[in-house]
């Protein structure tokens, strides 16, 4: 077989879009060892017991319980499921498709709305206006990237009216959470998979009011006691996490802070060479988020695919985001035009962010990546 003939997306690029930061191999070997040794491969056993108390003291609130599952959108599906709600959900139009899949694979129908173009999420005055129009048993909220959401308004608002919150913050996990009352409506959700800061494979977790630990945990595990006990979930599916991804998750646990460091000093690097660009929206703070990946909202679409192709010249994969909106899925309730959304999506391009923010691939990457955007944008 010719080398062309081997083509694959890996080597299409020099740099890919996302490089998975796993931990290596030797530094989870003896957490597996003992799962050998004891026997115990799953079904929330020792080692995933003790990530999620690593992670509640790393990354909780106080007083706040915490699930690890299989993914991120079991987790979103399980807080649905656990928070015994059924009817419609509202979503924000701009997110990953996995927000809607979930609510959709609880059982429960998704509204969507359209997202403020200055935050990406949704705002509190829509929100309003959406719930005064629609019946809804919860709103799924979106940290957009993984970006740190200041979102107490719009739950003040839902659980004055009853409403469930489900936080879907997938790439999110590791900067401070905005601290507010543990409530047992409010869910808020992380992945873990292999394309997100805190990569482990696959894997997610979910934080929540310890009133709701069992019944997320049933959930997680088919509801295997619901014919006896009236107050669990009437049904679950299998969203458990498994021990080998659990020793994986304690390995990156250990080094995770450093790595997030490393993330945030390299998007330092793009705010510092592309903020003063005329035409290119972006977030200043690089400690607003571990960064998957650095969202540029750039001044039109063809601006967006003109850098693509340029930095795809050169080697680097850069990637649209959020596209299409959720609004253009088939079959989908709207609470009104997703005008911002679908426009965000059509603008919005990221960028490659690695834990190592030094070093010659680091120096190729930026170099790449912001010489295709401002002749994307001068063109
Ligand atoms: C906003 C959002 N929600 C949910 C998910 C799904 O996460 P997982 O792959 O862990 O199910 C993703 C994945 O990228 C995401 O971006």
């Amino acid at each position: 077989m010719s080398r062309t003939d081997q083509m694959t997306p890996d080597n299409l690029y020099k740099y890919r879009s996302v490089a998975p930061d796993m931990p290596p191999i030797d530094s989870y070997m003896e957490d597996l060892r003992f799962s050998y040794s004891v026997g115990w491969f799953t079904n929330f056993g020792p080692l995933s017991r003790r990530l999620e108390s690593e992670l509640a003291h790393s990354f909780g609130m106080a007083g706040e319980t915490c699930v690890c599952v299989s993914n991120a959108t079991a987790g979103l599906s399980a807080s649905l499921i656990a928070s015994s709600r059924s009817g419609q959900i509202l979503v924000p139009a701009f997110t990953f498709p996995a927000s809607l899949s979930a609510i959709r694979a609880a059982g429960l129908e998704p509204v969507v709305m359209d997202v403020s173009a200055d935050t990406w999420t949704v705002s509190v005055e829509c929100l309003r206006a959406a719930l005064d129009r629609f019946v809804a048993a919860a709103v799924m909220l979106v940290s957009p990237f993984g970006l740190q959401c200041d979102f107490s308004e719009h739950i003040d608002l839902c659980l004055d009216r009853g409403i469930a919150v489900i936080i879907d913050s997938a790439a999110g996990l590791g900067v401070s959470r905005p601290q507010r009352n543990v409530h047992k409506d409010v869910f808020e959700v992380y992945s873990m998979h292999a394309t997100k800061p805190f990569s482990i494979g696959e894997g997610g977790v979910v934080f929540a009011h310890p009133d709701r630990d069992e019944a997320l945990r049933a959930a997680l595990n088919f509801s295997l006691l619901a014919p006896e006990r009236p107050d669990l979930p009437e049904w679950g599916f299998n969203g458990k996490l498994s021990e080998f991804h659990a020793a994986v998750g304690l390995a990156q646990l250990r080094l995770f802070s450093d790595r997030v460091v490393g993330r945030q000093a390299f998007v330092r690097r793009y705010v510092e060479l592309l903020s003063e660009d005329v035409g290119l929206t972006m977030i200043s703070d690089p400690r607003k988020a571990p960064w998957q990946v650095f969202p540029v909202l750039m001044p039109s679409r063809e601006a967006c695919e003109s850098a693509i192709a340029s930095a795809a010249a050169r080697g680097l994969e850069l990637r649209r985001y959020y596209r299409p909106s959720l609004s253009r899925w088939p079959r989908i309730r709207l609470v009104g035009d997703c005008r911002v959304s679908e426009d965000l999506a059509d603008r919005m391009c990221v960028l490659p962010v690695r834990s190592n923010p030094d070093g010659s691939e680091a120096d190729e990457i930026i170099n790449i990546a912001v010489g295709a955007m401002r002749a994307a944008v001068e063109a």
